[in-house]
């Protein structure tokens, strides 16, 4: 497969912020998705993991459609129109705002990544349509008071607000409270508003996961940790699940266009913030065409 990039000929000196000869999670995760940023160590890297976990490449892409089948369902059924998507990775096709957008233009998108390299692109390519916007606030996860106050200078707190953490929680190792972490951003929102994850698991397929897990976190510097469904069902403790509930990824609603009928080792799940205790009805604008 084909670079965007040109193969760095020769080493360069270590750098924190863009260093092509270390495999970065963003690219590899990009190169399974078939997009072409990414250079020799990214793409070895992620052949190697194929090799362990060939179901790799369908998870990834699983995990995107699952992206666009849930905002769909937010922007349509719930109609929210303000999102948080912390870690959105390289831009690839039906990102938060282009799916959003295409159902509410007004809709407002905050993109959270604690990668300047990944916010780069977002800022280039991440484009919001001239009726909503699109913001690009660097800050980590680990630190949800920092997403939070930079997110405030865009959404407006008072209203419903879709936080998207799809595969980024499995990057937050339990030494850093990824279950204190959600609940410390749902804890702001107002009522109607939704948080939605995906997450690597190795319920379904323990050896190769595991041995692609261990491929990964060898020669990637940030290490994924796959998680059991208590496990990932334990990071949205205390919020009230939207049906089907924590499940595999593509039996999440997958009625709804955009599913992918390819296995994935990922649960996906949707809860209300708990400010929201009630079951709202549908949005007015709903159209069945949704779940066509
Ligand atoms: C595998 S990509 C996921 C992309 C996208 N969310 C999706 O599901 O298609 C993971 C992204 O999370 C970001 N990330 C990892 N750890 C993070 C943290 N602690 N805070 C913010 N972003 C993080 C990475 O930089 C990368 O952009």
């Amino acid at each position: 497969m084909s670079s965007g990039f040109p193969d760095p000929v020769a080493p360069t000196a270590p750098d924190p912020v863009f260093d092509p000869l270390v495999p970065h999670p963003a690219r590899v995760y990009g190169y399974w998705l078939g997009g072409k940023d990414h250079y020799q160590a990214d793409r070895e890297a992620a052949e190697k993991v194929i090799r362990c976990c060939p179901q790799v490449v369908a998870g990834a892409r699983a995990n995107r459609a699952f992206l666009a089948r849930v905002v769909r369902y937010l922007a349509g059924e719930r109609g929210i129109r303000q999102f948080i998507d912390i870690g959105p990775g390289l831009p690839a096709p039906a990102s938060t705002h282009e799916t959003a957008q295409a159902i509410a233009p007004r809709s407002r998108i905050v993109y959270v990544d604690n990668d300047p390299l990944v916010l780069v692109h977002a800022r280039a390519l991440l484009t919001s349509t001239p009726q909503g916007s699109c913001d690009y606030i660097e800050a980590d996860l680990r630190n949800p008071a920092a997403v939070l106050a930079g997110a405030r200078q865009t959404l407006d707190f008072t209203q419903p607000i879709a936080v998207l953490l799809l595969a980024v929680l499995h990057f937050v190792p339990d030494t850093d409270g990824p279950a204190a972490t959600v609940a410390a951003l749902s804890r702001q929102l107002a009522p109607g508003s939704h948080v939605a994850i995906s997450h690597l698991t190795g319920d379904f397929a323990l050896g190769p996961v595991t041995a692609g897990v261990t491929a990964y976190n060898t020669l990637v510097p940030t290490a994924v940790i796959p998680r059991s469904h208590s496990e990932v069902s334990a990071l949205l403790s205390g919020l009230s699940l939207v049906p089907p509930g924590v499940v595999p990824l593509t039996e999440w609603r997958p009625t709804i266009a955009g599913s992918c009928w390819a296995s994935a080792d990922m649960y996906a799940g949707l809860a209300r913030a708990p400010g929201d205790r009630h079951d709202h009805p549908p949005h007015p604008a709903v159209t069945r065409s949704l779940q066509a």
